[in-house]
């Protein structure tokens, strides 16, 4: 067959794209499961998973399920599991003190889970707002506004012994006090767990894509609404070096990992930190990243494996060696 006659373009760079074996030599980056963390949802009692309908397929487990749910992804390959509380309402005080209450839920789950998975990594969560009445991730101060920045700490401190002590493998403060990573470390070293890494939220952003968590968690009914406002102390989204000097911060207080949260609108800042830090990355794929892709795909307007994969390999792409994502088990 004659060819075409070709024009003058000695570099073509479909030479490198032609075939889909052609294509997976050149691959640079790859998404395993190893890679993945699933946070899972536990409330108390003996009953069945409680589905959280703006989470399609997610449920809140009571401990039993939590274990079983747990060895599924442990066998599929899924890296760790991130764990969070749902409590109940009427646990709920202003000061969140169920959080300090050795023997509640997430303490109970941990401790369980860790006596069947002995090896399977958990993180869990340092704040208060599974616990607050008004849903913030600390405690108000005086005018009952804002949350008060060192008696947080204090707390937080306290909290994240609690966790170490139950068996969690990394304690993960995503509150956003200043101050609290060097302040946790000291109290975890203090109390001989030396060997518990912090995973530390370190750019956090103010985001409108938090609001399924918030039903999953109980925090959204509590405050009454699922745009709680926590600019007060969470990243704005506007900001890119203030947050960098705010990471690298926690670097130098101590984290094992730094994490940005969300993912994918915040790729650059994921990106920005690959080049200033030698420490591992993580990135926390929301709950509102991951409605919108499920509720595109529920309607047909995308395709939900397509954009899964691709949504977890831009993370990865611009520097995440962990993915938080509410898609581990099905990827
Ligand atoms: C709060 C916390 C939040 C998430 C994880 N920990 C929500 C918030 O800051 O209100 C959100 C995770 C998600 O949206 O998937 N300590």
């Amino acid at each position: 067959m004659k060819k075409d006659r070709a024009l003058n373009i000695s570099i073509r760079s479909r030479r490198l794209r032609r075939t889909s074996g052609i294509r997976r030599l050149f691959s640079e980056t790859e998404v395993s499961p190893a890679h993945l963390v699933a946070p899972l949802f536990v409330i108390d009692g003996q009953g069945k998973p409680e589905s959280i309908p703006s989470l399609p397929g997610h449920f809140r487990f009571p401990i039993t399920a939590l274990v079983r749910e747990t060895h599924r992804l442990a066998r599929r390959g899924v890296g760790g599991i991130a764990i969070f509380p749902c409590i109940s309402q009427r646990l709920r005080t202003p000061n969140g003190k169920e959080a300090l209450n050795p023997k509640g839920l997430v303490y109970r789950a941990i401790r369980t889970l860790k006596k069947e998975l002995p090896e399977f990594p958990i993180f869990a969560d340092v704040a208060l707002d599974p616990y607050t009445s008004h849903g913030h991730d600390g405690l108000l101060d005086q005018t009952g506004k804002d949350v008060a920045n060192d008696a947080t700490v204090r707390l937080l401190m306290k909290q994240a012994t609690l966790l170490a002590d139950a068996g969690a493998d990394f304690v993960a403060p995503s509150d956003m006090m200043d101050g609290r990573v060097g302040y946790i470390r000291k109290a975890l070293d203090q109390s001989g767990f030396t060997e518990t890494g912090i995973l530390s939220y370190a750019a956090k952003f103010a985001t409108s894509l938090y609001g399924p968590f918030r039903d999953a968690v109980g925090s959204a009914q509590s405050a009454g609404t699922h745009s709680l406002d926590k600019r007060g102390y969470q990243a704005d989204p506007a900001n890119r070096r203030a947050i960098l000097k705010d990471a690298l911060l926690d670097e130098k207080e101590g984290a094992d990992v730094l994490m940005v949260k969300p993912a994918g609108p915040y790729l650059d800042i994921l990106r920005d930190l690959r080049e200033s830090t030698l420490l591992p990355l993580a990135a926390y794929q929301v709950s509102g990243e991951y409605a919108q892709i499920h509720a595109a795909a529920q309607k047909g307007w995308v395709d939900l494996r397509k954009a899964r994969a691709e949504s977890l390999l831009s993370i990865r792409r611009a520097g995440a060696d962990l993915i938080f994502t509410y898609f581990a088990k099905d990827f």
